[in-house]
């Protein structure tokens, strides 16, 4: 097969990425696009506005819901330490084991996915000029060939550009037509203007509720946010994409929460963040761990992962922060005493945007004013859950609703 590779932030995927997607599968050089979000970019590390699943889930979903055929997005990058440079990632990708695996595991016959395989790195003309100063440019055209689109209005020379690099570096430069529109993924969220974003990505944004002033982090530290992005890359190979997204929803939250309540945003950050990450551990495994923090505290599935993902989140992502593995530890239940950092994570867990199970409007404008008061509303809907279950309450919580005078 002829394959083209297009990587990019796609923060946010807009209507620009989508027409070089189906503008590259109508030139004729390619019977297939992947699409590769960035992990580690070396032009901004974390300076992107969303963490790599985010960017991510909202490249499947919107390939999906456009329903654009020959077109696979690729999380390659999640499994690359450090940098993820072109040349890197070609590397990897194009070996013969990785992509026959990969477009088998994306339903492409055994044999077309053990064929011989082209390969062509998509990429728009105006950096074709620069493509010689890049990281490796040797390396890339070693694997690859470059597909360069004339974006409408483009005004560099784009064949003088091409023959620099076929002449200097020996390699293989095809140039084709892009039909679409020209925008900006900054342009966008700097205006707030998001029509030129496809629909299924603007239902993604909605409903995780990005691109506002809580995903802006204002106020977090420059290491508190390289901890948020670094953690949601780690997270991605134990969770699966519903769970580790509503686990970083509840880090932009409790973030928030810290803002309106005067409690450490870093810490609300990163707590919210993992509170979830030994959620989908093997069973065994969790017991293992919830042993070690709390001994025979927490007995019942359900609220393993609880303590487990102190202990997880300590020993295998290295946060020593007492009060955030103990905000982690007892988000599920409360306990007495609590801080306000447990109050903040143990709320936003049950009122992060992506949460539907009932209406939490009216929670979710308590706690915007008053932390008690939601906590006490999430605690009632809590007990009669249970209490219609014909569940005990754990008594955690009991001293925990003791001490909201419930
Ligand atoms: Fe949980
Ligand atoms: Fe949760």
């Amino acid at each position: 097969m002829r394959i083209g590779i297009y990587g990019g932030s796609f923060d946010p995927v807009h209507d620009g990425h989508i027409a070089m997607i189906n503008s590259a599968l109508k030139s004729g050089f390619v019977d297939l696009v992947i699409v590769i979000p960035s992990v580690r970019n070396n032009f901004k590390l974390y300076s992107n506005k969303l963490p790599p699943p985010y960017r991510l889930c909202m490249m499947k979903e919107t390939i999906e819901g456009l329903g654009i055929k020959n077109c696979l997005v690729n999380d390659i990058e999640f499994g690359i330490d450090g940098v993820s440079y072109t040349s890197v990632v070609l590397e990897k990708l194009t070996s013969d084991e990785y992509i026959r695996d990969f477009l088998i595991s994306n339903d492409i016959k055994k044999k077309k996915a053990e064929e011989h395989h082209e390969f062509f790195w998509i990429m728009g003309s105006d950096t074709l000029g620069t493509f010689e100063t890049w990281y490796n440019p040797g390396g890339i055209l070693n694997h690859a060939a470059l597909l360069a689109a004339v974006r409408p209005g483009d005004t560099t020379d784009v064949e003088r550009a091409a023959d620099s690099i076929r002449k200097n570096l020996g390699g293989k430069v095809e140039i084709f037509r892009l039909n679409g529109v020209d925008c900006s993924s900054s342009a966008i969220t700097s205006s707030g203007d998001f029509s030129m974003v496809p629909e299924p990505a603007r239902e993604f944004i909605k409903r995780h509720a990005l691109y506002t002033e809580n995903t802006k982090l204002e106020g977090v530290s420059d290491e508190a946010r390289k901890q948020f992005f670094e953690s949601s890359v780690w997270m991605y190979k134990y969770l699966g994409a519903k769970r580790l997204l509503h686990t970083l929803n509840v880090g932009y939250l409790s973030a928030h929460l810290a803002d309106v309540f005067g409690c450490d945003k870093d810490k609300a950050l990163i707590a919210g963040a993992l509170h979830d990450c030994a959620k989908e551990l093997p069973l065994e495994k969790q017991t293992e761990l919830a042993k070690k923090y709390s001994g025979d505290l927490f007995t019942e599935k359900k609220l393993l992962h609880s303590p487990a993902g102190a202990v997880f989140a300590r020993d295998e992502f290295g946060i020593e922060d007492k009060e955030i593995l103990d905000a982690i530890c007892y988000h599920t239940t409360g306990r007495g005493n609590m801080t306000l950092l447990e109050k903040i994570v143990y709320l936003a867990d049950k009122i992060e945007p992506s949460r539907n199970y009932t209406d939490l409007t009216p929670i979710r404008t308590a706690a915007e004013i008053d932390l008690d008061s939601a906590m006490r509303m999430t605690a009632l809907a809590v007990k009669n859950k249970f209490v219609s279950q014909g569940r005990d309450i754990h008594p955690m919580t009991v001293l925990m609703m003791k001490d909201l005078h419930m």
